[in-house]
């Protein structure tokens, strides 16, 4: 009580506020948040879920042939099994470099993007010499495997003003005395040339904007194009012509239709039925008590509407405005002992003219800081992940834990003092998100 009473008056209010905001709705059933109405919500679905070809410009070095093949669990938006890999090594002084990836035997190298894709639409019929498949070369000692991301809640997180992030970071570390300090990094916004925002999409924050990520994974995993992105990674085999992603008939392009249909899904629901048992309430309240949500934050709450986020690009709608969502993370890099070693590339994530740019803000060594760094995985929807971690390496709540170091060092050996039935309590509240 007393302690309660100390708090600055500002800090309570502040409390209230943040908890009397609407609930954010949540729900497994391919029905919007309310952000468009149901039939545009199924309309651009339809483009998430739309297998693409070699016509449509698929390729030439690709992943997979729609958004949904990789994010459907167990809707389309969710996270599914489809992975990818990631490599590189350490250049002068021991930073992170790309890697170079001599593909078509020898007569091109691909640089500048530490993503390795495991398709290619040639050789084929059409192109029977050209061998294009990137395969990783021996200079390239630093690899992961990254496991995809739930998309399903993500427009409420973009939601989130850049002052909210900053805040975190700064209260996580003031109350941990400095053992608990996330990483804020400010990322280009790929449609607001010049601007930059607070990264939160990603195993590494790569992305603040929903509409620059739509533009990186269409390049990326599918090798589509599109104006966010309108260089292929290697014209040998390329017939289609570019941009691949043009607007139709409703202005809109396939990214705009990517990034609207992620904003209007709903967050994942708890389990109905596990959510209130004893057990995993129990687990609930070890789960703060421990502090693993001090970085696994239970609630945050989206900015009010008309707030202008993403550089200016999105203006925050009375749909997505003031609602309280429970991601079960802070949205910020920390180094929990488990990094991959590897700088996300800059070319890859913002194209290949975003050098010609001048971005507020941008720094190269707060990118180099993040090499070791993993964002925070958010927990909502756990139960539905049968690989954890960001390499998909630890397959049991327990197994994900205790590869906590770093700053969760000290969380971690609290977790491994409490007594089994506790662990239990914990494993079921893990199983109810
Ligand atoms: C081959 C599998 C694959 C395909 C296809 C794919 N993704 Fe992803 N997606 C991933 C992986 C893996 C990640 C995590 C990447 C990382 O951060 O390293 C991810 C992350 C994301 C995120 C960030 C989510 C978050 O909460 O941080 C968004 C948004 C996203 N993808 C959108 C899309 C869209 C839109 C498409 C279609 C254009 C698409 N993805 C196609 C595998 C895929
Ligand atoms: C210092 C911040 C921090 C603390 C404290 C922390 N975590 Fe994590 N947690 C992370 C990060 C970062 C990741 C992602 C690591 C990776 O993928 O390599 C993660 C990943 C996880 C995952 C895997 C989720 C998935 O989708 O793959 C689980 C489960 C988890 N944490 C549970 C816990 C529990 C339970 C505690 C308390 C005992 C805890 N964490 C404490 C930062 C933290």
């Amino acid at each position: 009580m007393k302690i309660f009473l100390g708090l600055p008056v500002l800090a309570v209010a502040a409390y209230f506020l943040a908890s009397s905001a609407p609930e954010a709705p949540t729900g497994f059933d391919n029905k919007t948040n309310g952000l468009v109405d149901d039939a545009t919500h199924a309309v651009d679905q339809t483009k998430f879920d739309e297998v693409e070809q070699i016509s449509d410009g698929l390729g030439p070095l690709y992943n997979a042939q729609s958004c949904r093949e990789c994010h459907q669990n167990p809707t389309s938006g969710g996270a599914a099994q489809g992975g990818e890999l990631r490599v590189g090594h350490r250049g002068p002084g021991g930073k992170f470099e790309n890697p170079e990836i001599p593909i078509n035997h020898g007569s091109e190298i691909i640089k500048g993007r530490s993503l390795v894709n495991d398709r290619a639409i040639c050789p084929s019929g059409a192109f029977p010499a050209a061998e294009i498949q990137e395969r990783v070369p021996d200079s390239e000692h630093i690899h992961t495997f990254r496991v995809s991301l739930n998309l399903s809640g993500d427009g409420f997180v973009e939601a989130m003003t850049d002052r909210t992030f900053v805040d975190l970071a700064k209260a996580q570390c003031d109350k941990s005395h400095h053992k608990i300090c996330g990483q804020v990094l400010y990322v280009p916004v790929v449609e607001a040339p010049g601007q930059t925002a607070v990264g939160r999409f990603g195993w590494k924050d790569q992305h603040a904007s929903l509409l620059s990520f739509s533009g990186d994974a269409y390049l990326n995993e599918m090798g589509i194009t599109n104006r966010l992105q309108p260089d292929e990674v290697t014209n040998i085999c390329n017939t289609a012509s570019e941009p691949n992603d043009t607007p139709g008939s409703d202005g809109l392009a396939d990214v705009d239709h990517f990034a609207r249909f992620v904003r209007a899904t709903k967050a994942p629901p708890r389990d109905a039925h596990l959510a209130g048992t004893p057990k995993a309430r129990q687990g609930g309240e070890l789960f703060t008590k421990i502090g693993c949500a001090e970085c696994h934050v239970e609630t945050l709450t989206t900015a009010s509407s008309g707030t202008k986020v993403n550089g200016g690009a999105l203006t925050i709608s009375d749909a997505m405005a003031n609602k309280q969502f429970h991601p079960y993370g802070d949205f910020l890099l920390h180094d929990v002992g488990t990094g991959d070693g590897i700088v996300q590339s800059m070319t890859e994530h913002y194209g290949k003219k975003m050098y010609s740019i001048t971005w507020k803000g941008l720094s190269v060594p707060e990118f180099e800081k993040t090499a070791n760094k993993i964002r925070t995985a958010p927990l909502w929807g756990v139960r539905l992940r049968p690989r954890l971690m960001h390499d998909g390496a630890s397959l049991t709540f327990s197994d994900a834990i205790v590869r906590h170091h770093g700053e969760a060092a000290h969380v971690t050996q609290k977790f491994e003092r409490l007594k089994s039935s506790e662990k239990d309590a914990l494993f079921e509240f893990l199983r109810s998100l």
